[in-house]
């Protein structure tokens, strides 16, 4: 089946910005105590679920041969020709502590490649959205990757796995093994960190035990800006592989010369 891409997105804009809304407005009120855990220092809570709720009923009625693979499985996974790749929030740790940024973050997949990419901060209100080269946006307008082709200075985030075995020590390693060169960021919601690379706010982010919903949708973005994203070896297995290297493309082999696996 073929379908107008373009109006495509800006229905799943429309829906990211109302859950985005909605999350907002929920912080607002949060309280702690309605935390739930999924293990250690790994929080979800109602917020989460109901969020997903509402992005899969309006992604449902947008497409309703589409398959969803999403991280609460508040629907059963089912890969079709098109699948939606969602995580209603991402970026939970510092939602739930009433700290920024968080995002809600979806990727439209036909086969296996991501054909749409939509990650919405509610609270900066950023909207950065991508469908191919030509289209690739953050409220509206163009943006494209750092010029920088060095690491000396370079400004780069990277993310705390959640897992317990040695992926958290090793991503403290790849960041000590540079440390000196560069300014480095953990803001907590990689999505947002990716996008960030994508709208040459910074230039390049890492990180392993990720999850396909955290990745999908900000990777697409940034190879639409111009970025290059990879796994820990330098191949393309960075949505589904756990492990994503992502940069502006110019400093993209500087990195992985520093990149423990
Ligand atoms: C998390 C965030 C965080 C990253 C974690 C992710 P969640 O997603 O993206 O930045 O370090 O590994 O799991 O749990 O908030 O959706
Ligand atoms: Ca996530
Ligand atoms: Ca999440």
């Amino acid at each position: 089946m073929k379908y107008d891409i373009e109006k495509i997105c800006d229905e799943v804009c429309r829906i990211a910005i109302s859950a985005g809304k909605y999350l907002k407005e929920e912080q607002a009120t949060f309280s702690r105590g309605k935390i739930e855990m999924k293990g250690v220092r790994n929080y979800v809570t109602y917020i989460d679920k109901e969020a997903e709720k509402r992005i899969v009923a309006g992604l449902s009625e947008l497409l309703p041969e589409a398959g969803f693979l999403t991280e609460e499985e508040t629907v059963q996974f089912e890969q079709k020709e098109y699948t939606w790749i969602i995580d209603p929030l991402d970026g939970t740790t510092n939602y739930v502590h009433s700290d920024t940024p968080y995002s809600v973050s979806i990727a439209l997949m036909k086969d296996k490649t991501i054909v749409l990419g939509v990650v919405y901060d509610p609270v900066a209100e950023e909207l950065y959205s991508a469908t191919g080269k030509e289209n690739v946006r953050l409220n509206g307008q163009p943006v494209s990757v750092t010029s920088k082709n060095e690491l000396q200075n370079a400004y780069i985030g990277f993310g705390i796995p959640y897992s317990l075995d040695s992926a958290g020590e090793k991503i403290l390693q790849n960041a000590l093994a540079q440390f000196r060169n560069c300014s480095f960021r953990i803001k907590g919601s990689a999505a947002i960190e990716i996008c960030y690379v994508a709208c040459g706010r910074s230039d390049a982010y890492f990180h392993s035990a990720l999850s396909p919903w955290d990745v999908a949708a900000g990777t697409f973005i940034l190879n639409c800006a111009g970025g290059k994203c990879t796994d820990f070896s330098g191949g393309e297995n960075y949505i589904f592989g756990r492990e994503l290297v992502a940069s502006n493309g110019k400093v993209h082999d500087a990195i992985m010369t520093n990149i423990i696996k």
